[in-house]
């Protein structure tokens, strides 16, 4: 729900890649947002502004000259206190105004009258795209801090495949609710988050794995990708969809997983361990199928290295390391040893008996534990988990 309240002018060229974004004013109306859709004369053409006014609830703004309310300028009034201005599908042509400022209808001057953050989505001939023109003037906007969404490959309404489709509707969503549901207190820091239950394999058929769907790991990651960090998620098993504009790296086994985040762990500023870890693995693995025999079978386990521990011995002072702890009793007693064990600076505890709490579910009962203290939190959905933990990490490293 990060659009609640929020002032969204999306403008609409004429592409057909229009009809889109009657998804997109819907979702963000759905979610409380104030969404205002500008649309060109030939946008017009594509898809009616009776649907934008009817998915919004709003008046759509077609004409410089048409006024809403008396003594109002409208083009000027619209922009007022808006969060977010997108252009979506942007045309070569208008994506050639905006960059030199012409404002020749509402669309055009709206944008250039906004003082808000901006975005385009360029859609168009690919050939139109690549055009040296149209990129200089995509260079112009971003120079002047207009984020350009970039365009996909794929097969185009002419026919021609190429760089020039407008990404999806749920792209554009990301890509706005990135730029604008949090501050950036986390620009410039790099973390890494691991999620998911690792997999250990017996042989080419079995392994042995554990609940956690990983959603709680890429709710911190989204979390912290809102925020401007840089985020490199660990990814093991998960059948959950990872967030967009994190780097995904894949480790399936603990061995994997500890390669892989003994890597990276010295570069990030901060890391977030949130995966399920086997602590044993089998002591053998067999590279063929084994066959079933009469009788009982035992597999003989061997334990696996404790990731953080290991990475938690070697933290710098100034590096911020977070664990996840899952118990069944003793919750916070337990939970706090592991907090010192691992030399970790924060350890979120969830206890696998609190109704709505652990595996598989949308929602999350923790307690947060430094060295400084405890901090016992509602039942909350894993997004604002994510969001109340990173509120109290960002203050941390930020001081
Ligand atoms: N962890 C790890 N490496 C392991 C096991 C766990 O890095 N081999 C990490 C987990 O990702 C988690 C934290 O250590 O962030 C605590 O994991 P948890 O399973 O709750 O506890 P364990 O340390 O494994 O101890 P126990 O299983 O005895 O509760």
């Amino acid at each position: 729900m990060n659009f609640k309240d929020k002032k969204i002018l999306i403008g609409i060229s004429g592409g057909i890649a229009a009809y889109k974004i009657a998804s997109l004013v819907s979702r963000l109306s759905q979610e409380g947002a104030e969404v205002h859709v500008i649309m060109t004369e030939h946008a017009c053409e594509f898809i009616s502004p009776l649907t934008m006014e009817t998915l919004s609830g709003q008046k759509c703004c077609t004409d410089t000259f048409d006024r809403s309310r008396p003594f109002e300028v409208e083009h000027i009034e619209v922009t007022k206190d808006a969060d977010l201005y997108l252009i979506a599908p942007a045309t070569a042509n208008v994506i050639a105004k905006v960059a030199c400022g012409i404002a020749d209808d509402m669309l055009t001057t709206t944008f250039l009258a906004a003082d808000c953050p901006k975005m385009v989505a360029p859609a168009m001939n690919t050939r139109m795209y690549s055009n040296q023109i149209t990129q200089d003037n995509l260079d112009r906007l971003r120079k002047y801090e207009i984020e350009v969404i970039d365009p996909m490959v794929g097969h185009l309404a002419c026919g021609d495949t190429g760089a020039g489709k407008m990404p999806s509707p749920e792209d554009l969503y990301a890509a706005m609710e990135r730029r604008i549901a949090r501050k950036k207190d986390l620009a410039g820091k790099r973390v890494l988050v691991t999620a998911g239950a690792t997999c250990e394999s017996m042989d080419p058929v079995r392994f042995i794995t554990n609940h956690s769907s990983g959603k709680m790991g890429f709710a911190m990651a989204k979390e912290c990708m809102l925020r401007g960090a840089e985020v490199i998620l660990v990814k093991a098993a998960t059948t959950a969809t990872p967030p967009q504009f994190c780097q995904i790296a894949e480790a399936k086994s603990a061995e994997e997983l500890f390669k892989t985040v003994k890597r990276l762990a010295v570069n990030a500023d901060v890391v977030i361990m949130a995966a399920a870890v086997a602590d044993y693995t089998p002591a053998e693995y067999v590279d063929h199928k084994v066959k079933k025999k009469d009788g009982e079978l035992s597999v003989e386990l061997k334990r696996t290295v404790d990731i953080l521990a290991h990475i938690g011995a070697r933290k710098r002072p100034e590096q911020f390391f977070c664990g996840f702890s899952m118990e069944t009793e003793n919750l916070i007693e337990n939970s706090t040893a592991k907090l010192q064990k691992k030399n970790l600076d924060m350890i979120i505890a969830n206890s696998l008996v609190d109704a709505g709490s652990g595996f598989q579910t949308d929602t999350n009962k923790v307690t947060i534990i430094r060295p400084e203290g405890v901090e016992r939190c509602e039942l909350m959905s894993k997004e604002m988990v994510a969001k109340t933990v990173i509120d109290r990490i960002a203050d941390e490293i930020n001081g």
